[in-house]
């Protein structure tokens, strides 16, 4: 695969699917070759708007497809594990929304799957892919904020309740812990490391059934902690702050998407601001590594490691079950 094209195919026809199509039509080397959705008349008015040329009624029909390199599963949290593990049956490497799995044997499994295909798997962290999120780190690994004490990062906003909407539906994987906390708790890894020494957390059942606000701390060896608010019924800013002995690192608005970040002194002295415009959405990133990790031959991406994505799990998973969930 070297100089070749990477044929894509995307499973599932919401809103991340959408967004998702118009970064891989927008990067270079990369063609959307074909959608599924469970429907044809919705695959095609989806592959209309997006030009695609092949459009499936059913994922498997799109994972048959000789042509597809590559697939990208836009379904809701409880489909993505049936969903990437046929993908997988069927040789194609895969790049799996967020959060992967709602447990960690789940997401073991999966990765097993990878492995033992030798196929490429990632989940779709589009956030660490970002040249903002990947300037803030390399700040960190220089040095630059010393030794980090605490990070606060916070992803909140008011969502309408509507029962049909997989925010709200249990069957469909429903928690704004696997939603939003994610998001949070892989910048804590990201900056803090694989293994806090505790975790503590609130979660607050919603109408739904399913937790629609939280809270999580988490607490390291070192000394240093994160903590988050993340949920539908909050609305809050949504910023993020990694602060250091020496420093701190400050994201901008929506840290998660966001294309600013900017380092402060000890003094709170601004001493670098950095911007990166999204190319397209933002999502174009992803798009590249993967992309670029096909071309390689690597089958996991650097920039989202499959332990990392393990080791937020793992706390996910102990503070669903901290909150008997
Ligand atoms: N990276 C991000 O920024 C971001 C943002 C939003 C969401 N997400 C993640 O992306 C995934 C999808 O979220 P979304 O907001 O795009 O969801 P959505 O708008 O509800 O779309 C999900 C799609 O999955 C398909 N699907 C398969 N089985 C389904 C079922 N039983 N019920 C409903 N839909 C089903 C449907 O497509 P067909 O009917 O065509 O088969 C549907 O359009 C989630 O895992 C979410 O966490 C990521």
């Amino acid at each position: 695969m070297t100089d070749e094209i990477i044929n894509w195919g995307v499973i599932g026809t919401g809103r991340i699917a959408d967004s998702v199509s118009q970064a891989i039509n927008y990067t270079d080397g990369a063609k959307l070759l074909a959608v599924a959705s469970r429907n044809m008349s919705t695959a095609m008015e989806f592959a209309d708007k997006h030009d695609i040329p092949r459009a499936y009624q059913g994922y498997e029909e799109l994972c048959k497809d000789k042509d597809i390199d590559i697939v990208y599963i836009a379904t809701p949290t409880s489909c993505h594990y049936e969903n990437a593990m046929m993908c997988l049956e069927h040789g194609k490497n895969v790049l799996c929304e967020k959060s992967v799995t709602a447990d960690s044997r789940q997401l073991s499994q999966i990765i097993g799957l990878a492995k033992e295909k030798d196929l490429f798997f990632m989940e779709a962290m589009w956030m660490k892919c970002l040249p903002s999120f990947r300037q803030a780190l390399s700040w960190a690994k220089l040095g630059k904020i010393g030794n980090i004490r605490m990070i606060k990062a916070d992803f909140s906003n008011i969502v309408q309740f509507d029962p049909k909407d997989r925010l709200f539906d249990k069957q469909l994987g429903a928690s704004a812990l696997l939603d939003l906390g994610v998001y949070p708790i892989t910048l804590f890894e990201a900056f803090l490391g694989n293994t806090p020494s505790a975790v503590r957390s609130s979660l607050f059942v919603g109408r739904a059934g399913t937790d629609s606000d939280g809270q999580v701390t988490l607490e390291y060896e070192n000394g240093a902690f994160a903590v988050t608010v993340f949920g539908y019924d909050i609305e809050n800013n949504n910023n993020a702050v990694i602060v250091g002995d020496k420093g701190r690192i400050v994201f901008g608005d929506w840290f998660f998407c966001s294309g600013e970040v900017a380092l402060y002194d000890d003094m709170a002295q601004l001493v670098e601001k950095k911007s990166f415009p999204h190319l397209c959405n933002g999502y174009e990133y992803e798009i590249m590594e993967a992309c670029r990790c096909l071309h390689e031959g690597r089958k996991e991406s650097w920039l989202v490691p499959l332990s990392d994505t393990e080791a937020v799990m793992d706390i996910m998973e102990k503070v669903l079950e901290q909150n008997g969930l």
